[in-house]
């Protein structure tokens, strides 16, 4: 499941105006293929890890390994299916509804798949009075897209996100594990999107897989996955611009 939000109703603000109310509607997931999750093994880097984090708790704490796992899960197959949950909550093991908990909470867990870019725009309070969401705007007016959604190359995709941490370098955003901050200009974004768009594609086990999030290089290509499809919206904004 996934979801649309949409603005249902006008609030009298207690001075400041009408503000919007935004609702959020679980949707099925029409168009996403989890089957291409199939048939799932970690690389060799991934079980070595996997070893290690055991030795890093006691029997009966299984549960931290949730967070590490899924996150590697996620480096290897690109996105967390219900197929990956299932495939973490038996390799820890753990009862799958651990797993789901945790990857349905946290928004840096991928429920859908990504391109290969992943643009997070920071539109909160310090980006926002900055320029945050005319960031957002512009990079999603240059790609062709709605927040939310990849692009037709499966190259990028873009969302909007609440507090990155980088609230002193703002307007920021952040490209898979990399923050580019103190975007004020749109000649920066444009150098950063044609520098990002002219990689070449990677595509096989990441040699920094063990170091866990924030460590690695750009997100490779997802080691047993499909061609990206275009338009994997996460969140569609009813008459969106
Ligand atoms: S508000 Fe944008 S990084 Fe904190």
């Amino acid at each position: 499941m996934t979801d649309r939000i949409t603005q249902t109703t006008a609030l009298e603000g207690h001075g400041h105006g009408t503000l919007p109310v935004w609702k959020r509607t679980p949707e099925p997931d029409a168009g996403v293929d989890a089957s291409v999750h199939a048939r799932l093994e970690f690389s060799d880097a991934a079980k070595e890890r996997l070893a290690w984090l055991r030795t890093r708790y006691p029997d009966g704490y299984q549960r931290a390994l949730v967070l590490p796992v899924l996150s590697m899960a996620q480096r290897e197959f690109g996105w967390v299916s219900p197929q990956v949950i299932a495939f973490v909550a038996d390799a820890i093991p753990v009862p799958r509804m651990w797993v789901e908990e945790v990857a349905t909470f946290y928004t840096m867990y991928n429920k859908r798949p990504i391109g290969r870019h992943h643009l997070q725009v920071c539109t909160n309070v310090c980006c926002a009075v900055v320029g945050g969401e005319q960031l957002l705007e512009y990079v999603c007016r240059k790609l062709g897209v709605h927040p939310g959604e990849t692009t037709a190359d499966g190259r990028f995709t873009v969302i909007g996100a609440e507090c990155l941490g980088a609230c002193g370098y703002a307007p920021m955003m952040q490209v898979n594990d990399d923050y580019h901050e103190n975007l004020r200009s749109r000649a920066q974004v444009d150098a950063l999107l044609e520098r990002l768009a002219a990689e070449p594609d990677r595509v096989g086990t990441d040699p920094h897989l063990a170091l866990g999030p924030g460590t690695g290089p750009g997100r490779m290509l997802p080691r047993n996955g499909p061609a990206l499809k275009a338009g994997g919206n996460v969140h569609t904004p009813e008459g969106g611009h």
